[in-house]
Order: C-alpha cells, then structure tokens, then sequence
C-alpha cells in the first residue's frame, strides 16, 4: 500500500475538470480577483477526458478507491457525462461529484445514466437574498433547490449539501436550513470557512466554528453523535434523535484533519497536489504529453511519479496553521479543486 510520511494512504482523489465558474461565491472566487481579465486556463491547456480517465486508471491501481470530480464548476465542462461514463467502469471505484446546483436539473439524467451514483450540492443558504449575496451573481435559491430534487429523483442519492458559514453573512439562516432538509434524505453538512488561497481576504473572526452550529442545532433539534462511515470521513457526523436524518459538519479550521487526511488533487491542467493550501504541484500533463508513451510502461512511470510524491509527503498544513503560515504562497481552491 502507498503511503507517506506520516503513514497516510492514498485513498481520495479530487479532480478539477475547469478553473471557470458561474458563481462568484465571496469566499472562493471574488469579483475583485476573478474579473473579467483573470487569466482562466485555455482549452488546449486543459487534461483531455482521455488524459483524465487515463489517470484515473493509473491512480485506481495505486490504491485510490474514490474519485470527485469537481472545479471550479464542472458542469460548465461540456459533455462531463462522457468522462463520467469513462470513470464509472473503473472497478472498485465509488465515483463521485460537487457542483453549485446552477446546471443540475438539465444534466441530472444524463449524468446518472453515464454510472455517476451520487452528487454534493453546494448551498449556502435558504434566504434567496443572502444566496444571491453570497454567489454574488445574483443566482436564485429555487433553481439550486431544483437541482437537489432532480437529483434525488433520478438516483443520484443520498444528496450531500454543503453550506459554508461565514460569520454576519449567513450564520443567522443555519437554522431555517437544518429544519428544511431534515427529514428529506438529503444530507446537509456545514463547512467552516477556509483560509484557502489569497483572494478571500479570510480572517479567523469570519469562521463560525462548527461547535457553535451544532450548539445552534442541538438547541431546538436534538442531535447525538455518530459513527463516521469510513476511516479519514472529512465531516464529523450527528444524527438527529428522533431519527429525522442526520447533519454534519467540516470543522478543517477549529479541528483540522491532517492526521487522518488521505486525498490528492488534481488541478485542471494536470498539476497533482497532496494539500489543499500546498504551494506548488507536480506537473502530470507533462508525462501524459511527453516521453512517456501510450503503452503499459508509460503508464508505470507515471504511476512511479505519482508514488514519489505521495512516499515523499510531509503536509499538515490546518494543523499547523498559525500566523508562520498566513503569508506562504497558496494556489486557489477553484484551481486546484474544492
Ligand atoms: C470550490 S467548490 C467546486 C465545486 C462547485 N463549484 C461547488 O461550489 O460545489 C467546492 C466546495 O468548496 C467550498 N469552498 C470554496 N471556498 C471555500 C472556503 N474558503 N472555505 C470553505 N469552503 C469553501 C464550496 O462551498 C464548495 O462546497
Ligand atoms: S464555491 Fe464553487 S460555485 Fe462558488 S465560486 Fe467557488 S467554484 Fe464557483
């Protein structure tokens, strides 16, 4: 088994199929830094889904056993169902996706019928002035709603739904969010605000941390621990005590995860890297695109670069975040993959 310094697994990959975006979110990709004239990755600049689908395969032998494709938005990438139905083959494999919502009810279907088994929506709150606020291009709350709902429709169930809270901005509409998806089969998870990349102008007065939401929660619906359901799970789940459902929440910043953490990412032009708020990665589309051959003994030295990186990690970055850490170059998260 592959592991690294730290005796961690490499067991997760996120794969980044665009840097683009229609959404704004304030705390991802703010209209001060991702304008008009932001330099997004050109077409020719971007994995083909064979290069993607190639190392998946190569990954999949190494150990990897889930696989998100996510963004920037992956929806926006035309035909994702056809790498979708290139990565569901691929035995052992739970395949996975996180989309804003804004293009699900149209590719539900589609996507359901290229093998993808489940989705995570993201939605920061039920109050469409807040959301609008939030994806700052005045999206409506109905039309990320209607997504869930044909995702749940077509299969592509239990729906996960991931809220990040930032303090003053939706704190005040957790509740009204707990209460509506309880009892729905949907999971909602909440996320505490990240220091990821340099555009958000994070401060660690905007985290609400995780424990305060589930005080929150516990107040008016009683809540009790539960189980994670694998080893190394990101959220800390709760179930509600009268069997309603369950939450959970993503406390990275107030109790991070490094020790158990046993993910790689893969940015959309091929860049791996072992750490979200790590500073550089290792170029993939190079090998894919040079020396190393279309044939069996190409896809080994590539798996022998991957397994250099993963043998070599050393990252524990949230454990060691500190004011040692605020100014060290970070890529950001629509990049590299959220
Ligand atoms: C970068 S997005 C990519 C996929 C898709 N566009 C979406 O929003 O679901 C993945 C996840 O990262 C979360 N995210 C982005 N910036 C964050 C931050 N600064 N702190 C915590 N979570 C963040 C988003 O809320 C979303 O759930
Ligand atoms: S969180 Fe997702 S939807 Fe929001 S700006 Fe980032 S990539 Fe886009």
């Amino acid at each position: 088994m592959l592991t690294d310094t730290l005796d961690r697994p490499l067991r997760d990959l996120r794969i980044s199929v665009t840097d683009r975006c229609n959404f704004r979110c304030v705390y991802c990709m703010p209209k001060e830094a991702f304008g008009r004239d932001h330099p997004f990755l050109r077409r020719d600049q971007l994995l083909t889904f064979e290069e993607i689908a190639r190392l998946a395969r190569i990954v999949a032998s190494l150990g990897v056993k889930k696989i998100r494709i996510t963004g920037g938005e992956p929806l926006l990438r035309r035909d994702l169902e056809r790498l979708v139905a290139m990565l569901a083959p691929i035995p052992g494999l739970d395949l996975t996706l996180t989309t804003n919502g804004s293009l699900l009810a149209g590719k539900a279907q589609a996507l359901r019928d290229a093998g993808l088994r489940r989705v995570t929506v993201s939605l920061d709150s039920l109050d469409d002035a807040v959301f609008r606020a939030m994806n700052d291009v005045d999206f409506p709350v109905e039309r990320v709603l209607a997504g869930i709902e044909a995702a749940a429709r077509v299969g592509l169930a239990p729906v996960k739904v991931n809220a990040v809270v930032k303090r003053g901005v939706n704190e005040h509409t957790v509740l009204a969010m707990a209460r509506h998806f309880r009892g729905t089969g949907h999971v909602l998870r909440f996320i505490e605000y990240m220091d990821v990349g340099h555009s958000n102008g994070w401060r660690l007065d905007d985290v609400v941390p995780a424990a305060e939401i589930l005080s929150m929660i516990d107040a008016e619906m009683p809540i009790a621990p539960a189980d994670p359901n694998y080893r190394g799970e990101v959220a800390t789940r709760w179930r509600y005590r009268d069997g309603s459902g369950e939450i959970g929440v993503i406390a990275s910043v107030t109790r991070p995860f490094c020790q158990g953490c046993s993910r790689a990412r893969l940015s959309a032009e091929g860049q791996l890297f072992t750490c979200l708020f790590a500073t550089s990665g290792v170029d993939l589309r190079a090998l894919l695109r040079g020396g190393e051959g279309d044939d069996v003994s190409g896809d080994r030295a590539i798996a022998d670069a991957i397994s250099a990186v993963w043998s070599g990690r050393q990252d524990r970055y949230s454990e060691i975040r500190s004011a040692q850490t605020a100014g060290l170059p970070r890529v950001e998260m629509s990049y590299v993959g959220g």
